[in-house]
């Protein structure tokens, strides 16, 4: 059986949460998955493809996922590679902020250059508070859990499908 890792950063389980969405449509491909905390790997050696999931803080990726792929990227060179990242502001903030965000990527990308890279609306605690919202443009009344599931389903639909091309 393939062996894919899904390798995250979390502080409120949101990039969890979509890691175990991914794994489990990488499941019913007969992939076997694990799904670990980037603090708790010491390799990424026997893995037949990875993806590495972080959240936005910022406005960068958080530096735990930087620091994880520029650590073992001689090793990940050799294995399809995959990012995502997910932050609450990527589509409802001002077009300057979800710039960064997008660009958020760049440098995990210049040390190893991802088969796929997904880009996921995130989810906060609490509604921002007015002058929050007003700094980063953020709408009164904007959603606290902002992932789009069938968006996330399909990313992770078409990621397991080229591994498995
Ligand atoms: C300390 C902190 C800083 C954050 N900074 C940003 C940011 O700069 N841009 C953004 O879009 N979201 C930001 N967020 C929101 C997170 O990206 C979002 O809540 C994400 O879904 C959290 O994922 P997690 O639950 O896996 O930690 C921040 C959250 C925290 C806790």
């Amino acid at each position: 059986m393939k062996k894919l890792l899904i390798a995250y950063y979390t502080e409120t389980n949101t990039t969890k949460e979509i890691a175990e969405r991914i794994a489990g449509l990488a499941a019913e491909k007969a992939w076997d998955c694990d799904i670990r905390t980037l603090s708790e790997l010491a390799s990424v050696k026997g893995y037949d493809a990875v993806l590495i999931g972080a959240p936005v803080h910022g406005m960068h990726w958080v530096p735990q996922a930087n620091v994880f792929v520029e650590k073992y990227r001689e090793d990940l060179k050799n294995i399809p590679t995959a990012y995502y990242l997910v932050a609450y502001l990527l589509n409802c903030s001002r077009p300057f902020f979800q710039k960064l965000i997008r660009k958020s990527l760049d440098k995990a990308s210049d040390w190893v250059a991802p088969v796929k890279s997904g880009l996921f609306d995130g989810r906060v605690k609490r509604e921002f508070p007015a002058f929050a919202r007003w700094l980063f443009g953020v709408k009164k009344g904007t959603a606290v859990d902002l992932r789009d599931w069938e968006q996330i389903e399909s990313w992770g639909k078409a990621f397991v499908g080229d591994l498995d091309r």
